[in-house]
């Protein structure tokens, strides 16, 4: 387990330029109450209101990220609607979420996905790679397959670049619903991911945990001694919950 923890934010399809301030009143109550030293904290919002984010955040301990990036292997070109790595790196934009099954379920490939994570890492964002199943799989008890899957076929390519990449675990069946995996199944299922990911790529990883995390089920899960922090959803946009997750996790 790595000491420092993290609290990442997706804001998913939310937010407008006024509610940065949401993002502000946790940087306030950060640099009162919490020794810097024991969290990252990182806000990754729509594109929209990467650039005012980056602004408004250049002194704080918060650093911002994108929820995506162009797939397309170039850092410009004549791909209409598309983001580079390039080009979020240009904002000082610090980290990248790849892989989401929100955006798996739009299309995204596993070959996709591997190329927008080389691009990320060569443009010296951060990736956070985020792998789950869905229902049926987790039912049919073949979630570790689809995940071990999934990191295959992500990292296989990025082998060089594995120490600039985070794995996220979110089961689909846990994201805005409410349910979330106990305990004794998240412990095995990450410790099955450590073992795979440091048997196949000699990979410590970052392991976070994704899917309905809340101020109420944050002191349960901070029981889980291979979780190195939370991808956080819409307990991420108001600040006041948000901050709540912080709170309750440290008291
Ligand atoms: P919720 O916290 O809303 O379940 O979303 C989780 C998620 O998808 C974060 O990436």
């Amino acid at each position: 387990m790595h000491s420092k923890k993290y609290f990442i934010a997706n804001w998913k399809m939310n937010g407008l330029k006024k509610d940065l301030n949401q993002i502000l009143k946790v940087e306030n109550f950060l640099k009162k109450k919490v020794n810097p030293a024991s969290l990252n904290c990182i806000f990754c919002l729509p594109y929209t209101i990467l650039g005012l984010a980056v602004a408004i955040l250049k002194l704080s301990k918060i650093k911002v990220g994108s929820q995506d990036l162009s797939s397309e292997p170039f850092d410009f070109g004549a791909f209409t609607g598309q983001i580079s790595s390039k080009m979020l790196k240009d904002l000082n934009c610090k980290y990248t979420i790849i892989g989401h099954s929100e955006k798996r379920s739009f299309g995204d490939s596993d070959q996709e996905i591997n190329i927008k994570i080389n691009m990320a890492v060569k443009n010296n964002l951060k990736v956070i790679l985020c792998v789950g199943e869905n229902l049926n799989e987790y039912k049919n008890k073949n979630s570790f397959t689809k995940v071990k899957r999934q990191l295959y076929y992500a990292l296989n390519k990025n082998r060089k670049h594995l120490n600039n990449i985070i794995i996220a675990y979110e089961p689909i069946w846990s994201i805005g619903t409410g349910v979330i995996p106990n305990n004794n199944y998240l412990n095995s299922f990450f410790y099955k991911i450590k073992k795979y990911l440091n048997n196949e790529f000699k990979f410590n990883a970052l392991l976070l945990y994704g899917g309905s995390v809340s101020s109420k089920n944050i002191k349960d899960l901070k029981k889980l001694n291979l979780c190195d922090g939370f991808l956080i959803g819409g307990a991420s946009l108001k600040s006041k919950n948000f901050i709540d997750i912080i709170k309750n996790y440290y008291n």
